[in-house]
């Protein structure tokens, strides 16, 4: 599945102000607490993990089937390693050395195979995984429309499309599919919600052609429901990040949440 380089750039601030903070200073302490340490980035796009956690000292491999968005990276994270492969051979994927496996907007685009194998290899390889920005389903608009349960519920269908990662997606279950999934291999597993919440502006126009078309893929009549939206004065786009840590393994391991909206 390809995606926009102008996507990701007018994405990126509400990604930004969205993520869950203690969650991403987690991950960066797990960075900054072994010098030189190897961060994996999983569908990198255009780096934009990497200039969110912001840890000095660590060298990033940055990986996705994309050369273009990967060009791009390279010119904005200098220093940083570049691979283009395909996730949906994970098997390929090299993680000795790598101290914290990093992926931001990529765990819904995976099927429930992908995160089964995802798990193995992280607990395999005793590798920590921070994954933000899991689209959890949940959108909200101000003021209400009597569409928009219809369109949540077609475009939430739409989301569980094959992606090429595992078979059919789980979208919106991805999160907690893959939370679940690391809490029985013994990790130590925090939830945190990371809510796009929009004003009117180009994101939030190119959010609701996007919802509409998906949705109107998926059998709904969006018409009505995006010609009223114009009108959307306040969005909210639900997410999940994830930080997981090894090592904390036993019979009955936790998956908290810590933070709310
Ligand atoms: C929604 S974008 C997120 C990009 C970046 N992580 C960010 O937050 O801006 C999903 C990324 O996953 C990559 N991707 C999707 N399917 C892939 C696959 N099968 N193998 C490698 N990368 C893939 C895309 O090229 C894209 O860069």
């Amino acid at each position: 599945m390809s995606f926009d380089p102008d996507w990701l750039d007018l994405r990126a601030p509400a990604d930004d102000a969205a993520r869950d903070p203690w969650l991403l200073a987690s991950a960066r302490a797990c960075l900054l607490g072994s010098p030189d340490a190897l961060a994996l980035d999983l569908g990198a796009g255009t780096g934009a993990t990497v200039r969110a956690v912001a840890a000095s000292g660590v060298r990033w491999r940055l990986l996705d089937h994309d050369p273009e968005l990967l060009a791009r990276a390279a010119e904005r994270v200098p220093g940083a390693e570049t691979v283009v492969a395909d996730l949906a051979r994970l098997d390929c994927v090299d993680l000795s050395d790598v101290r914290l496996v990093t992926a931001s907007a990529l765990l819904d685009l995976a099927g429930a195979a992908w995160l089964d194998a995802l798990a193995d290899r992280l607990a395999a390889a005793g590798t920590a995984l921070y994954a933000a920005l899991s689209y959890d389903g949940r959108l909200d608009w101000t003021p209400a429309h009597p569409g928009d349960a219809a369109v949540a519920l077609a475009f939430n269908r739409h989301q569980h499309g094959d992606k090429g990662l595992g078979g059919p997606a789980l979208g919106p279950d991805a999160a907690r599919y893959l939370a679940a999934a690391l809490a029985r291999r013994g990790y130590r597993v925090r939830l945190g919600l990371s809510p796009w919440r929009l004003a009117p502006g180009p994101l939030l126009d190119a959010l609701l052609d996007g919802i509409a078309g998906a949705a109107t893929e998926a059998g709904a009549d969006t018409s009505a429901w995006r010609q009223a939206r114009a009108a959307t004065t306040f969005g909210s786009v639900g997410h999940l990040d994830i930080f997981a840590l090894p090592g904390f393994a036993s019979a009955q391991s936790k998956t908290t949440s810590v933070s709310s909206p």
